[in-house]
Order: C-alpha cells, then structure tokens, then sequence
C-alpha cells in the first residue's frame, strides 16, 4: 500500500532522512522506532507532503506521491494523527471531527462509541479538553477522513496511563478490523502484541526491520539504537 525508496529530505540546507526505504502493506501494522531526532516525524512529515523529498521516491497504492500537495495526499486515503495533535482550538469535537470528514465506514456517532468521553464533550471547544480527550479526538478526526493508512506520530506521548490504555485498546480494535496503520511509540511492550513489523530508524533511515518477537530476542539492537 505505501512504499518509500531510498527518500531523502530535510530542512534548508540540513538532510534528516537519508535513503529512508520503508514499506506498509494492505493490513499490516508496521511502526518505526528509534531515538528522538532520527527523523521519524520527518519520514512522516515527507509522506504526506508536508515536505518535499530531495531524492527518492514514495508510492502510495502504486501511485508516485511525492509531488502531491497535503490535501491531495490526505483525499487519496491517509490519515495522520500529528505529533502534538494540531485540533482546531475554536471549534468543538464534533465541527473538529466534522471538519475534514469523508464518507465511508467511520461516521460521529461510530467514532463516539469508539470513545464515549467525545460524546460527552461533544459541544465543548477543543482547546479546553484534557490531553487525553485531546488525543482521542485527533485520533477520531483521522478516522473521520476514513483513511486506507492511518499513521499516529506520538499518539500515547505525554498522557495518563488510563488514557493511553484506551489507545492501544482503540488501536487493537482497529487492527480486528483490517486497518492499515504506521505507527511511532516508544512503548515497545505495548506495540509487541500490535505490530506485524518494526522499522528502527537511525540517522536518517531503517537499518532494522523485523517482528516484535525477532527484536525481542536481539538484546544488543534495543540497547544499541532505541537506548533501552
Ligand atoms: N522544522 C524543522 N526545521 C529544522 N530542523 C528540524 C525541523 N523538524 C525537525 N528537525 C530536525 O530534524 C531531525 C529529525 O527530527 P524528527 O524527524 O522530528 O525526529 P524524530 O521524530 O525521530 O524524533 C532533528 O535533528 C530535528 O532537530
Ligand atoms: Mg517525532
């Protein structure tokens, strides 16, 4: 479903990603991890167009993405949960959910019985929600646009550990359901019974793919590129 070959992007003059090669098929669950600063936000940053790669190239359903505006990326199927949310602070759950909301499976009400707290706070403006109500409503506006690929930059980062028991049981219930997903975390143990394949990023690319389990067994891997 998504491909990146050998990308290559940065900042100015800065390179971050160098020969970043990556690849998500139609219902797997594939994460990247790695140390803060190794270009994981920027991979994703790359793939929706937000930033425009130097080198490579990213195909998304065979198509070459990488010219694509953000807006044209998003209406071909993917949907990001942004590394610090990035909710319309002004506008309630339910015009965030809305706002870029297309037709399919995930509608309001599926989305608030995903997360019963959203229907709670359904007038409430987005700005004034907790961190973890927050979340939930980045996580169901994404659903909203009902992506192909839905990438979460984060998602748990930052919150209590009841809410983000309540993600990784969300994230679960959409693996149940065949949903293609791109996930950065840093909870290993969590993502252990979630991921089909981890990519470890370091300086720029993956120089690790493999199951939970293979990374698991691999004691030197983790103590050399994740710091654990
Ligand atoms: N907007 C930006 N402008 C300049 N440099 C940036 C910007 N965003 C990130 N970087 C730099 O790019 C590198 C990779 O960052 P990032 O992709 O956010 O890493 P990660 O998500 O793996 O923690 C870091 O050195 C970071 O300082
Ligand atoms: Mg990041």
């Amino acid at each position: 479903m998504l491909k990146l070959d050998k990308v290559e992007a940065g900042y100015g003059q800065a390179r971050v990603l160098f020969g970043m090669s990556l690849e998500a098929r139609g219902g797997e669950i594939v994460s990247l991890i790695g140390r803060n600063g190794m270009g994981k936000s920027t991979t994703v940053k790359s793939i929706m167009g937000l930033l425009k790669p130097t080198g490579g190239t990213i195909t998304f359903e065979e198509k070459v993405v990488n010219r694509l505006p953000p807006n044209a990326i998003a209406r071909l199927g993917i949907g990001l949960v942004p590394e610090g949310r990035r909710l319309f602070a002004s506008l309630n759950v339910e015009e965030n959910l809305v706002a870029t909301s297309r037709p399919g499976g995930w509608t309001v009400d599926r989305v608030m019985d995903l997360f019963p707290r959203l229907r709670e706070r359904r007038g409430q403006m987005a700005g004034t929600l907790s961190g973890g109500e927050q979340q939930m409503l980045s996580i169901g506006r994404a659903l909203l646009t009902n992506p192909k690929l839905l990438i979460l930059d984060e998602a748990t980062e930052g919150l209590a550990p009841i809410i983000r028991t309540e993600i990784w049981r969300c994230l679960h219930g959409l693996k149940e359901l065949g949903q293609t997903i791109l996930v950065i975390d840093k909870n290993l143990s969590e993502m252990a019974t979630l991921v089909d394949r981890h990519n470890i990023v370091d300086k720029g690319c993956v120089v690790w793919t493999g199951t939970p389990r293979e990374l698991a067994a691999d004691a030197g891997l983790s103590s050399r590129y994740l710091g654990v």
